[in-house]
């Protein structure tokens, strides 16, 4: 595969590949004792819209993949509602031998751990990640039915019976039960508006893509979010391809 150039705006101006970009990152040892850390990697127009006609492709780019795919290289675990991952139609969450191979190069699983947050388990087992007998899932869930015919090694992580799911609770239960130590969460806006108003989000890896959607768009990186005020972020780094802003932030306590 061709390791496609970024233009490195901030800090320190020069070129870059994902893989360069992201090398070092040390999410695992950034996890507090009590639960993972937790990054978050959406993108969006440049008008804040996070999908066109319900998908993220249109807006995304060459470049866009690669980092994409290179943060899943880097974590214990990928984190994603059911929302996304059906309409996105996941499967094995990474398909690339070198990119595996970088994986236990830095000490991790080959395959990260796939965290899939399903309320009302509305999930079924066609999707292709359920079907990928490579794949390990965790299933956070209210509900006490189990999914039937899944080749993927599939497990479930529920609250009390009769009760809600406590995200603050589920992600001390994954660093605790799981050791799951950094967790990269790919969204969707109604999983990011119950992690944000939590605190449970370290960082914000946010691609921002070169156009404008209108109401085509009206769906935000943060949807239906009771944000009480605006969450600080501060910016570490700015990258470029294509036209594409790759935005690295901290959230602000
Ligand atoms: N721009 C981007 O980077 C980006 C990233 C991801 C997705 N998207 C887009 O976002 C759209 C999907 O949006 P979405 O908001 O529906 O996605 P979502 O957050 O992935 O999924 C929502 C579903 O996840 C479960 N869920 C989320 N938070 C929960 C909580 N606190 N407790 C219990 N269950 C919870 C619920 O599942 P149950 O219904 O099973 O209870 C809920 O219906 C798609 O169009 C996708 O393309 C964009």
């Amino acid at each position: 595969m061709t390791e496609l150039v970024l233009r490195r705006l901030l800090p320190q101006p020069g070129t870059v590949t994902a893989i360069e970009a992201l090398e070092g990152l040390a999410l695992a040892k950034m996890a507090a004792e009590q639960r993972p850390y937790l990054v978050l990697n959406m993108v969006a127009t440049a008008d804040g819209a996070a999908a066109v006609d319900h998908r993220t492709a249109p807006i995304s780019n060459p470049a866009d993949r690669q980092v994409f795919h290179e943060l899943r290289t880097h974590v214990d675990a990928v984190m994603v509602g059911a929302g996304t991952v059906c309409t996105e139609r996941y499967g094995r969450l990474v398909r690339d031998p070198q990119r595996r191979a970088r994986r236990v190069a830095r000490g991790l699983a080959p395959d990260p751990l796939a965290i899939v947050v399903s309320g009302r388990l509305t999930l079924t087992a066609d999707l292709p990640l359920l079907a990928d007998p490579h794949s390990r899932v965790i299933v956070v869930t209210a509900s006490a039915a189990e999914l039937a015919g899944c080749a993927a090694d599939v497990s479930y992580l529920r609250p009390a019976p009769g009760e809600e799911i406590n995200l603050p609770e589920m992600l001390i239960r994954l660093r605790t039960e799981h050791n799951v130590r950094s967790v990269l969460c790919e969204g969707g806006p109604q999983l990011n508006a119950s992690l944000l108003p939590a605190g449970l989000v370290d960082e914000l890896f946010l691609s921002i893509a070169p156009a404008l959607a209108g109401s085509a768009g009206s769906l935000s990186i943060v949807d239906r979010a009771p944000l009480a005020e605006p969450i600080g972020l501060d910016l570490v780094w700015l990258l470029e391809a294509q036209g594409q802003l790759f935005a690295r932030y901290a959230l602000r306590r």
